[in-house]
């Protein structure tokens, strides 16, 4: 038995690995083209002889998937390879309508094209399971309810539309040809090995090194957090027990605005390695200019995933973020390691016009 991970050297896909090695003894095949996002030092920690087969290599690449699902059978595939970052889809959306459209699409087709060479007993007991976000529902009112999974799309960055039209092809693929597929659409997720692209990322590498803590605008939009273990039950637990065809939308009810999320950092990072002049990494904080089409708020209701499936989070955000500073403080080379040439090229690119 094996499964077919995509994406599995990013920030949840390497998690969504590490986790199921430790609870399953069952080959994960990796396949990830190893983007700046991608980074093999996230799995480094898996022992030699563990049922990890990474392959470099691109969703798109048919002939490549082709091969895998053939050679390896696996009876799930779980694709979290994407393009991930808002910011980055601002700067350059056509990398997002490469990967998380066009990629999608023919990993889709390449899954079809498997799946119907199947027996009876393994096609049916296939799933493709489509790991997506909360993004694509669009901006809520401050006093909306949250997400349910019959929210309206209305994806408002580049990021969130390509996700949407995965999404829709995803679906699609289910309702014309019978693909077993499963949609997860989650919140934001914080937790090890997040890129210091991301907002909680960024902030702590920023206060350890004695930079400013850019907020963009009033830093009152609001993001629904989930811890990345979570997130990964989650997924699991759909894989097993989802029903296919349908959409579950994943969320840790924590609602919070971005400044108390800098704030909460900045407080934990206090008590834990105190500035060395006795000051609050608060005094960091720098007000920036706001991003172009800023979702003002997201929440998810993920009270379907809970009653149908029984999945509940185990973290809460206090634990889950104190668990969060300590991994970052423990793995200061990790962090030393990406940040490369790239990723300054990155920091120059995003925050140079930002006036603070
Ligand atoms: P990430 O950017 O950290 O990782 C993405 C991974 O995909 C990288 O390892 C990258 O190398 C790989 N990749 C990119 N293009 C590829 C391609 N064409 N072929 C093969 N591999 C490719 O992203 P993440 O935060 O781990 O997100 C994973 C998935 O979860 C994405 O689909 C994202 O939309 C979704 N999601 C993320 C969040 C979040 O808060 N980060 C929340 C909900 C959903
Ligand atoms: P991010 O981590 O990029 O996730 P997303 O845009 O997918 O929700 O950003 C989370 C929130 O933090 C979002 O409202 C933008 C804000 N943000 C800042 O205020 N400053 C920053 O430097 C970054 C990267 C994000």
């Amino acid at each position: 038995m094996s499964i077919l991970v995509t994406g599995g050297a990013g920030f949840i896909g390497c998690n969504f690995v590490l986790d199921w090695l430790a609870q399953a003894d069952e080959l994960v095949v990796n396949l990830d083209n190893l983007t700046y996002a991608g980074n093999l030092e996230n799995l480094a920690s898996l022992q030699d002889g563990s049922k990890h087969l990474f392959v470099h290599g691109d969703i798109g690449n048919g002939e490549l998937v082709a091969g895998l699902l053939a050679e390896h059978r696996p009876r799930a595939v779980v694709n979290f390879a994407a393009e991930s970052h808002v910011d980055r889809s601002i700067h350059g959306p056509a990398a997002f309508v490469e990967t998380n459209i066009v990629g999608t699409f023919k990993l889709l087709e390449s899954v079809r094209a498997y799946w119907g060479s199947l027996p009876p007993e393994e096609k049916s007991d296939f799933r493709f399971l489509h790991v997506s976000t909360d993004e694509v529902y669009g901006s809520l009112a401050a006093d909306a309810p949250a997400f349910t999974e019959e929210h309206r799309y209305e994806p408002n960055s580049p990021y969130s539309a390509s996700k949407a039209a995965s999404d829709h092809l995803v679906r699609a693929y289910h309702h014309t040809y019978g693909l077993p597929v499963l949609t997860t659409n989650c919140s934001n997720n914080y937790g090890p090995y997040h890129f210091p692209e991301k907002l909680i990322p960024l902030m702590i590498v920023n206060a350890l090194s004695g930079k400013p803590l850019p907020v963009y605008g009033d830093g009152q939009q609001i993001r629904d957090w989930l811890y990345v273990k979570d997130h990964c039950s989650a997924i699991r637990r759909v894989l097993d027990a989802g029903k296919i065809g349908e959409v579950y939308n994943v969320g840790g009810w924590n609602e919070k605005p971005n400044l108390d999320i800098v704030h909460t950092v900045c407080a934990l990072l206090d008590e834990l390695r105190p500035r060395a002049d006795g000051a609050s990494y608060a005094q960091q904080i720098s007000y920036v200019t706001d991003r172009p089409g800023h979702d003002r708020r997201y929440a998810i209701d993920a009270s379907k995933l809970a009653r149908e499936l029984g999945w509940k989070p185990a973290e809460t955000f206090d634990s889950g973020i104190r668990k969060t500073i300590l991994w970052y403080l423990d793995n200061a080379e990790w962090v030393e390691h990406v940040q490369s040439g790239s990723y300054r090229d990155w920091l120059a690119q995003n925050y140079a016009g930002r006036a603070a």
